[in-house]
């Protein structure tokens, strides 16, 4: 018998998810096998000015490359399957209203001259953003996947608002890469949950900032993320009611409820981690620490959207699209209890409950 293609998506994404934490021989094989070691050539001297001292560079085409590059630690959507991950996120989402609302946040000038760099830039969306947004700007873009770093600079390449204003760079975050205080503002839509250690991390790219200057981060946030835990579990009950508790959908949601419960806690390594695309959610006592641990005189942690009067809903209705699910008939009583977490949560609680967080950094 033919699978419904809409029940076959969403076992596929379900058992994507599944399999992805599971330690897998092979997915770490491919990875092994892609790491090349030290890169010979002779390395392009043009920017000594912002690396760190001992690092060297290479181009390759349109990207510029650390001679000790390796993916260790990046799941394969963003390398093999870099082409699908672009194809899904990149034509559906535009970052220009999150970035907007982003530098609103972190009060920055727009008009002023500045230095950012991007962290986790993938193909572009959050780049391209900042570069309308900040006219001003010189955008350093920057990634540890060389296959959507070059889909981020065909793009550039073919539109002349952005040809000569974005530089893109491809090394591991984990890694002191730029020269202390060379940025006014770093900006990370979705990287930090990726990362296995955050706080190394992020300790490279605080240095890298200048006093007074901010780091913007959109990431997802633990409390948040329980109450997702909790409507998906409401969803469940409601679905085995009506006899749908081995469709799609509780597919979909058991699933989501087991990867949410595999990244709770402070981000420290267990068995599973390496591969979980998406690996930790944050909470703000771990920001604090981490903020004063670093150095940063601040940090900040607002919701990542300004309305949040279905932001339950929105997160529900994401997930679906995200996972291929977009166009299934949900049941109106699943709906309504999605919508009885948006109705009986207040403005205030939901501040503190939000799934999405915008975090500012000030140095
Ligand atoms: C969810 S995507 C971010 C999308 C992007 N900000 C945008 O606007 O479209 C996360 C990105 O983090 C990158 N990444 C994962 N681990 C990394 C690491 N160790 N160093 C640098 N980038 C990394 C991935 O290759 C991927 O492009």
């Amino acid at each position: 018998m033919r699978r419904n293609p809409s029940v076959a998506r969403v076992i596929d994404a379900a058992k994507r998810r599944l399999r992805r934490m599971l330690p897998s021989e092979a997915s770490a094989r491919a990875l092994a096998a892609q790491a090349p070691g030290r890169r010979s050539g002779p390395a392009d001297p043009a920017f000594a000015h912002i690396l760190a001292p001992g690092v060297e560079v290479l181009r390759d085409g349109p990207i510029i490359v650390d001679r000790d590059w390796s993916p260790a630690g990046v799941t394969g959507q963003f390398t093999d399957d870099a082409a699908t991950y672009h194809q899904r996120y990149f034509e559906r989402l535009d970052f220009t209203h999150l970035i907007d609302y982003c530098l609103t946040l972190a009060q920055i000038d727009r008009a002023r001259p500045c230095r950012v760099l991007d962290i986790g830039s993938g193909s572009g969306a959050s780049v391209f953003a900042a570069c309308r947004l900040l006219p001003q700007a010189e955008i350093v873009a920057s990634d540890i996947s060389p296959q959507l770093l070059r889909m981020l600079a065909g793009f550039v390449d073919s539109r002349d608002e952005l040809r000569g204003r974005i530089t893109t760079f491809c090394f591991d975050l984990h890694r002191k890469f730029f020269r202390p205080q060379t940025f006014d503002l770093v900006i990370g839509a979705a990287i930090l949950h990726h990362l296995l250690d955050p706080r190394a991390a992020l300790a490279n790219v605080a240095a890298a900032l200048k006093p007074g200057g901010r780091i913007v981060l959109v990431e997802p946030l633990e409390s948040g993320s329980l109450m997702l835990v909790a409507m998906f579990a409401r969803v469940l009950t409601v679905l085995g009611q009506s006899g749908a508790g081995e469709g799609p959908l509780a597919r979909l949601m058991r699933a989501m409820r087991l990867d949410i419960q595999s990244r709770l806690g402070p981000p420290v390594e267990k068995p599973w981690t390496r591969e979980l695309d998406d690996k930790w959610v944050f909470d703000t006592p771990y920001l604090e620490r981490l903020a004063a641990e670093l150095g940063l005189s601040r940090v900040d942690v607002y919701p990542a959207q300004p309305d949040l009067s279905q932001v339950y809903e929105n997160a529900f209705t994401s997930l679906l699209a995200d996972s291929g699910l977009a166009a299934i008939e949900v049941p109106q009583a699943v709906q309504d209890s999605v919508r009885m977490f948006d109705r009986g949560i207040g403005e205030d609680l939901k501040r503190e409950l939000c799934p999405t967080g915008v975090i500012v950094f000030t140095r």
